[in-house]
């Protein structure tokens, strides 16, 4: 199962029965209002025929005098010169209230419907695996957020109603024409058709450029999150002519390809215009011929003019709304694409609940690559006891991160097998895995809010008392004291007013209220200087207590105190054993790297 994204088509785009079957469920709660909206529909649709019709009785007979029948009912000259224009006043008043109440039904289900997209979109996102958000750019991702489920479910009612309203308006009209002559209505309708074929002929055309505009539109997101998220980068190495650059690019992208629509589109109103005042000339040269030899009456004339002039509204919204009904579908295919998208990793049937570490954790035969045919990790075995402290060291790029990302299932393994308590991790049940596991890494993500809500996220339901305990564990007592709001400061997107090592402290207090008895550092106070390195580490020395710890960093002391190291080796446990053990080794991996950092470290100390 691919999890990647198509840029523009999904693959289901053109499977309509399937769209509709996936929209369906969508539909049906709101399905009384759905209906009745596309009842309104219909009088709606038909009220341009019925003025038009009513033309042809006011001229005849109203300004000619005479009485006018209708259903075998006489009506009476001036009777109907007051009925007509009362009615007209009362029909825009119908139809007022119609029109309300249909935009008002269209645009509830089809917020109604977008939102419940939505929601369903989002916990799909949220469900979905690293790799998902490995390969995905979060443009593309965006896109598929904002703009598709709104456009698939409001285009979805509107293009049905529009459908029911211009398709009723069409038979009306040509009705109305009918009845007043057929001869006409042929020309009429016949012109009009030749009028709408170069509709038809570039509708291939805009589809494509609307996707194309997409592509460009995904592409301007990923660039403003990136000058969000890589703001630091993008000042420090003077990229901000780079990103300007590149966004005014996809400006001009975006420019070309709008242009490029309405050149071949601007054309076609003109040609279209120009096709329909030869008919209206044809009818009317053609009409004037009735007319004086007695086979049409001028009210007849009139009324025919009107509805072949009205005609053209509905026929053009019908050609908009096949249209819409494609990009509907387009829009649908891709919204259903990422619902249908299945986390890699998930609970098997009957997975165990894990409570607390007992004995042991396993790495057993361990192969696990990120791409096909690129092997990270390669027959990596390692027998880890509960309570014992594992360092882990290697070359940048040896696969250390990659090691302790597998415990929780961040990413699952190609073969061999890991275990806590004997019990492969894969039958596990992934919540309560993950709940026995804290996670310390080099840059921790603090979410937009207080510095109490960020730690409780640790622990929900943690008690006054063992939130202060954490808080003096964790160092960050005498820092909070001097914040004016406390614990209860609000820290920005991302923690962005904290500095590295008071969000480091937050993030290891949000850590230890967890409780969980497997800890895994991954570099926790590398990105430090030496005095904030210093006090989260004090900090770290308390999360660690009595717990399973793997522990990856770049400080020998915190490397020696380890009770054994591991050194991995592009992807390959080469030595294993305690600081002395290793030291024995000649030439040895480990010697040969501690050496190298405690010359550096005293150089850097001197
Ligand atoms: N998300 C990822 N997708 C693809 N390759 C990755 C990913 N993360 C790491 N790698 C690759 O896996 C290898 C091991 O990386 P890592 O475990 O981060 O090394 P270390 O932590 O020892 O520096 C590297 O070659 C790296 O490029
Ligand atoms: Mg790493």
């Amino acid at each position: 199962m691919e999890y990647k994204l198509k840029d523009t088509l999904s693959k289901d785009a053109f499977r309509y029965g399937y769209l509709v079957n996936k929209i369906a469920p969508f539909l049906k709660p709101h399905i009384g209002r759905i209906v009745l909206n596309m009842i309104i529909a219909i009088p709606l649709g038909l009220l341009d025929a019925v003025v038009a019709y009513a033309l042809k009785p006011y001229m005849d007979c109203v300004i000619n005098g005479k009485s006018w029948e209708f259903a075998g009912i006489s009506i009476e000259q001036n009777l109907l010169a007051l009925i007509i224009p009362f009615g007209i006043v009362l029909f825009a008043l119908v139809q007022g209230l119609l029109k309300y109440t249909n935009n008002y039904l269209t645009d509830w289900t089809g917020n109604k419907i977008s939102n419940s997209l939505k929601v369903e979109l989002f916990r799909k996102l949220t469900s979905l695996d690293s790799k998902f958000y490995d390969i995905n750019s979060s443009g593309i991702v965006l896109t598929r957020f904002f703009t598709d489920p709104e456009t698939a479910s409001k285009n979805i009612i509107n293009t049905i109603k529009s459908f029911i309203m211009t398709s009723f308006g069409i038979v009306g009209l040509v009705c109305v024409l009918l009845y007043n002559s057929w001869k006409l209505a042929i020309i009429g309708v016949g012109i009009m058709a030749i009028a709408i074929t170069p509709v038809t002929l570039i509708r291939k055309k805009i589809k494509k450029v609307s996707n194309a505009t997409m592509v460009v539109g995904g592409d301007m997101t990923t660039n403003f999150n990136e000058t969000f998220a890589g703001n630091k980068i993008m000042t420090a190495y003077n990229l901000q002519k780079l990103q300007n650059t590149k966004f005014e690019h996809q400006i001009k992208e975006q420019f070309d390809l709008t242009i490029s629509l309405t050149k071949r589109v601007g054309w076609m109103s003109p040609i279209m215009y120009f096709i329909c005042s030869i008919g209206i000339a044809l009818v009317m040269f053609y009409g004037n011929h009735l007319i004086i030899s007695g086979q049409m009456t001028a009210g007849s004339f009139a009324s025919f003019v009107t509805s072949l002039l009205l005609l053209y509204k509905p026929v053009k919204d019908l050609g908009r709304t096949l249209t819409d009904l494609q990009t509907t579908f387009v829009a649908l295919g891709r919204v259903f694409e990422l619902f249908d998208l299945v986390p890699h990793i998930k609970n098997k049937e009957n997975a165990l609940k894990m409570s607390g570490l007992k004995s042991s954790i396993d790495f057993e035969h361990v192969y696990f690559e990120y791409e096909e045919g690129v092997p990270v990790l390669k027959d990596f075995t390692l027998h880890v006891n509960k309570g014992e402290t594992i360092a882990l060291v290697g070359n940048s790029g040896g696969g250390k991160s990659t090691t302790v990302n597998l415990l929780p299932r961040f990413y699952d393994i190609k073969s061999g097998a890991i275990k806590f308590d004997n019990v492969e991790i894969k039958d596990i049940e992934i919540n309560s895995l993950r709940d026995n596991i804290s996670f310390v890494f080099q840059d921790n993500f603090l979410f937009s809010g207080t510095i109490r809500e960020n730690i409780l996220m640790g622990k929900e339901d943690a008690s006054d008392f063992e939130l202060e305990t954490v808080v003096k564990m964790a160092h960050l007592d005498e820092f909070l004291s001097t914040l004016e709001n406390g614990i209860d400061t609000y820290v920005g997107e991302r923690g962005a007013s904290l500095s590295g090592g008071q969000r480091q402290r937050v993030a290891i207090a949000r850590a230890m209220i967890k409780n969980a008895p497997i800890v895994i550092l991954d570099e926790a106070t590398s990105a430090l200087d030496n005095e904030s390195e210093a006090i989260v580490q004090k900090a770290l020395d308390n999360l660690m207590q009595n717990k399973t710890v793997f522990v990856i960093a770049h400080r020998l002391s915190t490397i020696n105190n380890a009770d054994r190291i591991a050194v991995i080796n592009e992807g390959e446990l080469v030595e294993l054993g305690t600081h002395n053990e290793l030291m024995t080794i000649a030439d040895g991996n480990y010697k040969h790297l501690y050496e190298m950092q405690f010359k550096n470290q005293q150089l850097m100390n001197a």
